[in-house]
């Protein structure tokens, strides 16, 4: 078998001397969509960040792309991260720029690409996020769901083998919610991109979940992890079967 894209292994973070989560350990697969889920404030956010290299592990190791990302120089590990797109939960876009500037962003900071060949890219990034009548309108004329569109476009710009998305459908309604869904499947079918996605909306999950680990904040780490449709029906774990098929714990 390849070698895993993520391999996270007992990967613990506190924050002044508190626990957040401990033991955490799984791998991601080249081409799945890995949905990390739980409740509000169990740590899915700081857990991204732990991945690259944001917040401090307070024990364990978390290889990415092969590479540990703790034993890199800094050359090394700036590379390894131009390999991962990330679309944060409070990501928002530059409010001044057209969407085609903002998916530019990260190819002017990270290639020396010229303004044409940018543009071209940006472009054809907005087309595959269905956007691309879009390209000239600024984030404030366009709706929630386009917005976390570009946002994907913008995380893509540098055709990252690795997308994390913390919350995508967040705030949005059900029906463009399993819009995004259907978009994050296409662009992993097409691509092969390896996605983790951050989420508690079930709909999402069931949709578009390959595997999933689920974190929970009592028990400071993971409580659940595998095919969320057996999950659904297998679990055993009061608070994993209240989850998927909500029923009260
Ligand atoms: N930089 C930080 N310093 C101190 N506490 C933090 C920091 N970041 C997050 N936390 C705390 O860690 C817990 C998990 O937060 P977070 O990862 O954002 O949860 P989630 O994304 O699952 O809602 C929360 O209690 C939050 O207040
Ligand atoms: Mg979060």
């Amino acid at each position: 078998m390849s070698e895993p894209v993520i391999r996270a292994e007992n990967l613990a973070v506190a924050f002044d001397g508190r626990t957040i989560f401990k033991d955490v350990t799984f791998e991601v697969r080249r081409g799945e969509i890995f949905v990390i889920l739980g409740g509000s404030g169990c740590g899915k956010s700081t857990l991204l960040k732990a991945l690259i290299g944001l917040v401090p592990l307070s024990a364990g190791h978390a290889f990415l792309l092969g590479e540990d990302l703790g034993a890199l120089d800094d050359t090394a590990r700036r590379a390894l991260l131009r390999r991962i797109g990330v679309m944060w939960q409070s990501g928002a876009l530059f409010g001044s720029m057209t969407l085609a500037e903002n998916v530019e962003l990260p190819l002017e900071e990270h290639t020396d690409l010229p303004r044409t060949a940018r543009e071209a890219l940006a472009r054809a990034k907005l087309g595959m996020v269905g956007l691309g009548d879009a390209a000239l309108r600024l984030p404030a004329e366009i709706s929630g769901g386009m917005a976390k569109r570009a946002g994907i476009a913008r995380a893509m710009a540098l055709d990252p083998p690795l997308l994390f998305l913390d919350e995508p459908s967040a705030g949005l309604d059900p029906i463009t919610s399993a819009g995004l869904d259907k978009l994050i499947r296409e662009i992993a079918q097409e691509t092969g991109t390896t996605f983790v996605v951050v989420t508690h909306e079930l709909q999402s999950i069931l949709a578009i979940g390959d595997r999933c680990i689920m974190l929970d904040k009592t028990a400071q780490g993971m409580i659940a992890e595998g095919d969320p449709k057996r999950l659904r029906e297998e679990s055993e774990h009061p608070t994993v079967r209240a989850f998927f098929r909500r029923e009260a714990a």
